[in-house]
């Protein structure tokens, strides 16, 4: 069995999967593609001024425009911003043709890999935000997709266990899972 069309990383800010999508790309011979990055060079500036000037909303749209330009894309490794899945306009991004895989990462760990970044507009909120945040995120990452821990593990170990999920059977999607 062919690999799915379009492998996508999902998880919360600091699970890696910019680092890991790198790798997964190159182990598989596949095109990588970082969403932030697309919308960064679109937009001509960063994801913070993009926040600041447009707001998140207007970060939002230009997120799920840079999710439309790829529908017609096949064999990609895709990296998506950490808030992509949670916006149902984009839940056919993780559906059909693509195999979905949430980086899990604990709160601690993610501050920890995140500790010296000012690039991310959502992590300089007061801690509580960002806990309940990460909560809610958590739990519809998981619904969507395959879940690979991330904690005290190298990229290259969650990117070698998401290849072996890929050539084994594809788990079947949870019950009452979105997308
Ligand atoms: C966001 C995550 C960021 C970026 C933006 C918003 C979020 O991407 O898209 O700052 O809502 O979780 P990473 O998950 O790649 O940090």
């Amino acid at each position: 069995m062919p690999f799915p069309d379009r492998i996508v990383l999902i998880g919360f800010m600091g699970s890696g999967k910019t680092t890991v999508g790198g790798i997964l790309g190159r182990r598989l011979g596949r095109l990588f593609i970082d969403t932030d990055a697309l919308v960064v060079q679109r937009a001509g500036k960063s994801v913070a001024r993009i926040f600041a000037d447009d707001g998140e909303a207007g970060f939002r749209d230009a997120e799920a425009a840079a999710l439309q330009g790829l529908a017609r894309r096949g064999g990609i490794v895709v990296a998506t911003g950490g808030g992509a899945p949670a916006e149902p306009r984009n839940a056919w991004f993780f559906g059909e043709g693509a195999a979905t895989f949430h980086l899990r990462v604990s709160l601690a760990a993610a501050r920890e890999r995140t500790r010296h970044d000012r690039g991310r507009p959502l992590l300089q909120r007061p801690d509580d935000q960002v806990q309940l945040l990460h909560e809610r995120r958590f739990s519809l990452y998981e619904r969507l997709g395959a879940g690979v821990d991330t904690d005290g593990r190298s990229p290259l170990e969650v990117a070698e266990e998401i290849v072996r999920i890929l050539e084994g059977p594809m788990p079947s999607p949870r019950p009452g899972g979105g997308a």
